[in-house]
């Protein structure tokens, strides 16, 4: 063992200790069929032909970390450049690079951080403020599924991140968004972790300005079979289509959230979209009186403070307000963080 051992460098030994106790993140960007025979503990793999379509699912540029890659690994036509140094080049900040042998194997086999099949986990991070408030919510929630509403989901990283980790619950998700490339991301990602069974729908939709969804083809053009639809019909329209499945019609969700969203109408008609005892998580841009920042523009993006809850309220007597804070993303940027609650039998 101690032969091995030698063969490896002390980098590698430091990264991949790190990399099993969950420390340091790890791009493995070999094939995906080389990455199901034996990958290291906790590394996530993206092919490198894959990434150029992936950027999204890296971790943020600010975040360090390691690229696990064997020769013949390129993320573009620039063969002279192991991925690593192509990554690097576009921004990303690289603690380094393991190359894969036969050795390196060995060694991580006789460690026993081996781990064989499919990619389930994710490099990315979800909204900080989300991944703080779910164990409030999984606190409260009971039973063993639940079904989740993420308005506005982009990519699906949320959503993708919330079926991913380990969970007494099994959540089974609906993504809406109005761009057609945000829902093909979302597809994709879904597909790469192999949680396609996790997705109920997804949705090519807009919500406009008085509260009608308009709905959009694969191709992201006006589905002309379907009208326009006000937030309880689109709900109906979902619940049709599952009641061949499962003879569910009253479709509503035992978790909504709208993260860097904001449409107010929406809000005033929270408890239309959720069960009893359902919850609302919304995290989006607000005027705190402090801090001035330029993007989004204007009111139509930006809360002012205490609104957010106010606008809930006004939905239903029933909604209570769980959390309400403000909190900031990656940038600086101030956010209102709301937790509510539809409590129906509360005493
Ligand atoms: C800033 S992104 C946030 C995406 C995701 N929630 C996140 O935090 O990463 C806002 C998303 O809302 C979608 N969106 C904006 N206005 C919309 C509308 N009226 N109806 C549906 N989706 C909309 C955009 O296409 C975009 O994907």
């Amino acid at each position: 063992m101690e032969k091995v051992a030698g063969l490896i460098s002390k980098d590698t030994v430091r990264w991949v200790s790190s990399i099993v106790q969950g420390r340091l993140k790890c791009l493995d960007v070999r094939a995906r069929n080389e990455f199901q025979k034996q990958h290291i503990y906790g590394s996530v793999n993206i092919p490198s032909a894959s990434i150029a379509g992936c950027w999204f699912q890296l971790p943020a540029k600010q975040e360090g970390f390691v690229v696990l890659e064997q020769d013949g690994c390129y993320i573009d036509d620039d063969e002279g450049s192991s991925c690593a140094e192509q990554l690097q080049l576009k921004g990303w900040k690289i603690e380094g690079s393991i190359r894969a042998s036969t050795e390196l194997w060995q060694w991580i086999e006789q460690k026993g951080w081996m781990e064989q099949g499919e990619n389930r986990r994710v490099l990315f991070d979800p909204s900080p403020h989300l991944k703080e408030t779910m164990p409030m919510i999984e606190e409260r929630l009971n039973n063993p599924e639940a079904r989740v509403l993420d308005v506005g989901c982009g990519s699906g990283r949320d959503l993708a991140w919330l079926c991913s980790r380990e969970s007494k619950i099994r959540y089974k998700v609906t993504g809406v968004d109005a761009e057609k490339r945000a829902i093909y991301r979302f597809s994709s990602l879904f597909e790469t972790l192999g949680l396609k069974d996790c997705i109920e729908h997804r949705q090519i939709a807009k919500l406009d300005p008085v509260g009608k969804w308009k709905c959009y083809n694969k191709e992201g053009k006006r589905d002309l079979n379907i009208p326009e639809l006000s937030t309880s019909e689109l709900l109906k329209l979902f619940g049709t289509s599952l009641a061949t499945k499962s003879g569910q019609q009253d479709l509503k969700y035992d978790l909504v959230v709208q993260i860097r969203f904001l449409h107010r109408l929406l809000l005033t008609q929270t408890d239309q979209l959720l069960y009893d005892n359902g919850f609302l998580f919304l995290c989006t841009f607000v005027n705190d009186g402090i801090h001035n920042y330029e993007y989004p523009k204007g009111q139509e993006h930006r809360l002012e403070l205490g609104e957010a809850a106010e606008l809930v309220r006004s939905s239903s007597p029933a909604m209570k307000i769980l959390k309400e804070e403000i909190g900031f993303i990656e940038d600086g940027r101030p956010v209102q963080v709301l937790l509510a609650q539809k409590q129906v039998n509360a005493p």
